[in-house]
């Protein structure tokens, strides 16, 4: 197994950090504890992360604060992926903010909340299937900032098949994020779209999404518990091995708040599964809807 993969012109870790998981309950507002989420932040890069993923509107605005404050100056080397494409309403309910304007006011906000002149990449998220305005549009001033030197890369994120291939059309991508995971396998389509391409694939839910209780149902998988304890992990830690070993290309970014869950997580790069383990984590059982469940949060 590679211990990196490319993000557009950058070689990352195969394992990042998804930073959602810092704001507040339901994404919503500021962490009961910001030293703690902080904290996080910090441990992640001294153990060599160099991939965050983040968005203005986690919080709003809490997380990419919280990775100002813990972070910067930014240490060489560490890549900071945004999306745009959505934003909160005072009840902390997702909408959509797909208008152009609302796209560049978008990566604009990160830039200065994160105080950061570019980005490595950022996510176009497509939020109810993207369709308040043509991706076409969409893309355009995507590659307007691109340009500009905003951004150094686009990506799409909650995309089919369908909408890669006209995106491709349009723009080079670097990245995609979609749901998928040991145990909500509807992305593989995507996966496979993007390992025919060489484009990275970032799977967002690798642990089965905190929205609808991913890692205790990945704990209480028979299968999974089976793997997990004859290699001596976590369940969670065999879902993102299971993850790494699917392509060369995948680029992970599990989501936590916590420090001892972070270490965990980092650690499952040193876990390898077996061809019996592989076809032993085929029996897992499918759960739900990612989609469904993004429809609730992000
Ligand atoms: N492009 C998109 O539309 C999109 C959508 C959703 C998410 N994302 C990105 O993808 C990242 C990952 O997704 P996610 O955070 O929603 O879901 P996730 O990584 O599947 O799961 C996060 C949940 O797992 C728990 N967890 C993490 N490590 C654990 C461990 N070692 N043991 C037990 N529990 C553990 C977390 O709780 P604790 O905090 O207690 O550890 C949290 O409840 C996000 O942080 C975000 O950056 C992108």
């Amino acid at each position: 197994m590679t211990s990196t993969a490319r993000l557009g012109s950058h070689d990352v870790r195969r394992i990042g950090f998804g930073a959602m998981q810092l704001a507040g309950p339901g994404v919503f507002g500021p962490p009961r504890d910001p030293e703690a989420a902080r904290a996080v932040l910090r441990r992640a890069v001294e153990l060599g992360v160099d991939h965050i993923d983040t968005s203005q509107y986690y919080g709003p605005d809490v997380v990419n604060e919280l990775i100002r404050d813990a972070l910067h100056p930014y240490p060489d080397g560490l890549r900071i992926v945004s999306k745009v494409g959505a934003k909160r309403d005072d009840h902390g309910a997702w909408l959509p903010a797909q208008t152009p304007a609302e796209l560049r006011a978008g990566v604009e906000a990160n830039l200065i909340a994160l105080q950061v002149d570019s980005l490595a990449a950022v996510n176009l998220r497509l939020l109810d299937g993207g369709a308040h305005v043509p991706l076409a549009e969409q893309l355009g001033v995507m590659e307007d900032l691109r340009r500009e030197g905003k951004l150094e890369g686009i990506g799409l994120s909650n995309a089919t098949t369908e909408q890669l291939d006209e995106a491709a059309g349009v723009v080079e991508l670097v990245c995609v994020q979609n749901a998928f995971s040991v145990a909500q396998r509807d992305g593989e389509d995507i996966l496979d779209w993007c390992v025919a391409r060489g484009i990275a694939f970032v799977p967002f839910f690798p642990l089965g999404s905190a929205f609808t209780g991913g890692p205790a149902a990945l704990a209480a998988d028979p299968a999974i518990a089976a793997v997990a304890e004859k290699h001596g992990v976590t369940a969670t830690q065999v879902a993102l091995a299971w993850l790494l070993q699917q392509d060369d290309g995948i680029l992970l970014i599990p989501g936590t708040s916590s420090v001892r869950h972070l270490e965990e997580n980092l650690a499952a790069g040193d876990v390898t599964l077996d061809a019996d383990d592989l076809t032993a984590l085929d029996d897992v059982r499918q759960k739900g809807d990612p989609l469904g469940a993004a429809s609730n949060g992000d």
